[in-house]
């Protein structure tokens, strides 16, 4: 254990550039990602607190004017990545995409001051971040729920987390793809493509990323014109998760945090309204194309992470997920095996992360601790049978993507902790 313990601290510490960290170190993630920056800020709070708060330091000092935190920082303008600063052409202080994350940042700053004494000036340092993510998520309420129906949209499938992951293809099939679009790949020259997303997917992103540039990512603009706006499950369990911890945190530092105290209540009260009885499941919905997302994804169990009021749904999905893989021997994978979108080793499209386990094992602890245990237990052997990897199959186990993945050893750090 302690062994491991030490290489998950040696990853993101190799991994670790100038006050912020790489996904991994093999050049297919050379820039800060949101996400990521956040899940290891949480691994670097277990052995150093300074690079915990420095990493969410650096992530914030990307935020533009208008409270969005983009889901890349280009800190170093390295060219080998696509699309690189070039591309996006975008970013206030720091060149950046122009296109946002799940903003799990507020979670993870709860769970560090939960489990942390800070200093008084670690503190200081703390409340301005706390002040930034308000910002942040005040950003969401106003140009990502323009009509404040409850729910945010996504804009892009980039700005999920999950990439390619099936929930988009319907979505993604209705977009006209730029005439004459030219581009050149990069994570193919370091990952193998039956594991990446394919030239289709590619070009919808790239379209879509045109689209936003063309309109100088004016974010009331994007809402309107934008080829893909959809609702997506996990993306808003994991905001409303942000928004109450937010509040929480807020709140005890005496932060005022009415206008996202008013959210949550018609977040939480939305949510609930796309669960589905007949399926047990709660569905994503494409707002542009008026379509329920019928896909088994394990994202739409992040509803658990965010802790809705209500036993009854919470006991149901509990129990689905249960079966969810119960003829695999690795879980979870991201899409439901017997369903027909499911690809063993295609990125989003079935293999295991880590970061799921994590979400839904954080999710599941006060409401079934047994199962959490599982989920964690399980989650520590595949990690000691395979080390730290990007994703694994369900089947064998067998590790795919990057290795000396940041998010499974910061993860990994916080599951051995807890
Ligand atoms: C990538 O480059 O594959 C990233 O997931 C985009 O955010």
């Amino acid at each position: 254990m302690s062994l491991l313990k030490r290489e998950a601290e040696n990853i993101l510490l190799n991994n670790r550039r100038e006050g912020y960290t790489l996904p991994t170190n093999n050049k297919l993630y050379p820039a800060q990602w949101n996400w990521d920056s956040a899940y290891i800020a949480l691994g670097y709070s277990y052995f150093n607190k300074e690079f915990a708060i420095v990493e969410l330091e650096k992530l914030f000092e990307g935020q533009w004017s208008d409270g969005m935190v983009p889901h890349i920082l280009f800190h170093q303008k390295d060219e080998n990545y696509f699309p690189n600063h070039n591309t996006w052409q975008c970013g206030d202080k720091i060149p950046s995409s122009g296109i946002t994350q799940p903003p799990i940042a507020a979670s993870i700053l709860k769970l560090m001051l939960d489990k942390t004494e800070f200093s008084s000036s670690e503190m200081e340092r703390i409340l301005n971040l706390i002040k930034k993510t308000k910002k942040y998520l005040e950003w969401f309420c106003k140009y990502r729920d323009p009509n404040d129906t409850g729910l945010v949209s996504i804009l892009h499938p980039w700005e999920s987390g999950t990439d390619n992951s099936p929930l988009w293809d319907f979505p993604l099939s209705k977009i006209l793809i730029e005439e004459n679009l030219a581009y050149k790949r990069r994570d193919l020259d370091v990952s193998s493509s039956d594991v990446r997303p394919l030239k289709r997917d590619y070009d919808c992103y790239i379209t879509l990323l045109n689209q936003f540039r063309n309109q100088k990512y004016n974010p009331e603009q994007l809402y309107d014109i934008s080829m893909f706006n959809v609702v997506d499950i996990g993306f808003n369990s994991l905001f409303l998760k942000a928004c109450k911890d937010l509040v929480y945190i807020a709140t005890k530092n005496n932060i005022d945090c009415t206008s996202i105290q008013k959210k949550i209540t018609r977040t939480e009260n939305k949510l609930i309204s796309l669960y589905n009885q007949n399926d047990n499941s709660f569905y994503s919905y494409d707002v542009l194309n008026k379509q329920t997302l019928e896909i088994p994804s394990i994202t739409n169990y992040f509803i658990l992470f965010a802790d809705i009021q209500n036993k009854e749904i919470n006991n149901s999905i509990i129990q689905s997920l249960k079966k969810y893989n119960s003829n695999e021997k690795y879980f979870f994978s991201s899409i439901k095996p017997d369903s027909k979108y499911f690809e063993e080793i295609r990125y989003w499209r079935g293999p295991v992360w880590i970061n799921c386990n994590w979400i839904l094992y954080k999710g599941l602890l006060e409401k079934d601790p047994d199962f959490a245990n599982k989920i964690k237990s399980h989650t520590l052997d595949l990690i000691h049978e395979k080390d730290f990897h990007e994703y694994y199959s369900c089947k064998s186990g067998t590790p795919y993507g990057a290795n000396n993945f940041s998010w499974s050893a910061a993860l990994y750090l916080d599951l051995i902790n807890n």
